[in-house]
């Protein structure tokens, strides 16, 4: 992996509690097992989402967006294959495309091909793992094409590779990943994704803005019960790297829309009264009481364009499917970010 761009900063915090964890097995990570000891210390105990994706997290939810509930990722493959070739426009001749979360880089063949002549693809991703093949596969399919893979957490993206071509900046976005984040946070990664490509720079950003919670909660809970597995999975991942005991089989996968956040959450509930340890610490489980382990917010296209506005950007083009609602919006990046403050809409 040494032809790969480093980028990966861990802020000094994640490590402050470094000693308190002496005994943690080497595999892991301090900054997961900071993140589980103080979110199982909440009222609201909660694990912020990220930590669902280890190698098997990332197979189920590869696995998840083939699931017939789960409309946001057919739905937004059906635009693209409409779209291309108006964003391709939009971004003219030369263009470098870079993706932010990558992952298996299952839609961007369809961006890449409408293209013209693009000059580099720049795949993003935290997972070494994901990132080579992905690399392979679009190395594979597009053999003229200069794929400059970046190994970083896109949401601490402060710069590109250096030895990129010169020549318009789009980043592609998909999946409604930026729904994961809660708000500010959201606004502040456009903000600083606009930074770092610059004034002129294309984002093709698609974002889940459906409106039936009964829809959605049966994407989150398909039938199948593979987003039920992606979530315990998340317990076995704590039992295996923090020493943890969780008998994953008593909790239940919970998904349910909070209709004033505009969000789905997903739950792991305890099915009945019960203790589980973690790197030594005991937590202790009324029956029905939660861990908090996902946010999906989905905020009205009026919302998401405010955001994004205050963020620098502007909109370019948008199409939303009807039915389900899903829209892929094209922004362009101005030079300085507006002041102007949207309240929530
Ligand atoms: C990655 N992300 C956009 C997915 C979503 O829809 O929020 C993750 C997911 N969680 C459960 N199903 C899918």
């Amino acid at each position: 992996m040494s032809a790969l761009y480093e980028q990966l900063h861990l802020p000094s915090s994640s490590f402050s509690s470094f000693s308190s964890f002496s005994s943690l097995p080497s595999s892991s990570s301090p900054a997961f097992a900071q993140d589980v000891l103080d979110g199982l210390a909440h009222r609201q105990r909660r694990i912020p989402c990220q930590w669902l994706y280890d190698h098997l997290g990332s197979l189920l939810f590869e696995r998840i967006t083939q699931q017939p509930e789960y409309y946001p990722a057919r739905t937004e493959i059906a635009i693209l294959e409409q779209v291309a070739g108006q964003v391709a426009e939009a971004a003219g001749p030369h263009a470098t495309l870079i993706e932010l979360g990558s992952g298996s880089a299952r839609k961007t063949p369809i961006v890449l091909r409408a293209l013209d002549r693009p000059a580099a693809y720049v795949p993003v991703d935290i997972s070494e793992t994901f990132l080579a093949s992905t690399t392979r596969t679009i190395a594979a399919g597009f053999p003229r094409l200069k794929v400059v893979p970046c190994v970083a957490d896109f949401t601490r993206l402060t710069s590109l590779p250096p030895e990129l071509p010169a020549g318009r900046r789009v980043v592609f976005f998909p999946g409604s990943t930026i729904g994961n984040l809660d708000p500010a946070a959201a606004e502040a990664l456009l903000t600083r994704i606009g930074r770092v490509v610059g004034a002129g720079a294309l984002m093709v950003i698609g974002i889940d803005h459906t409106r039936d919670p009964a829809r959605m909660v049966r994407a989150y809970d398909d039938a199948a019960g593979v987003t039920a597995a992606f979530n315990k999975n998340l317990l076995v991942r704590i039992n295996r790297e923090l020493r943890g005991d969780f008998d994953a089989e008593a909790f239940h996968h919970v998904a349910r829309f909070d209709s004033e956040q505009r969000r789905i959450e997903m739950h792991l509930v305890s099915a009945r009264t019960q203790r589980a340890t973690v790197l030594g610490r005991a937590f202790d489980f009324a029956i029905g009481q939660s861990i908090h382990t996902e946010n999906s917010y989905k905020p009205s296209p009026f919302q998401f364009l405010a955001m994004a506005h205050r963020a620098g950007w502007r909109q370019e083009q948008l199409w939303v499917e009807g039915a389900a609602g899903y829209a892929v919006h094209v922004l362009q990046s101005v030079s300085s970010p507006s002041s102007s403050s949207f309240s929530s809409l």
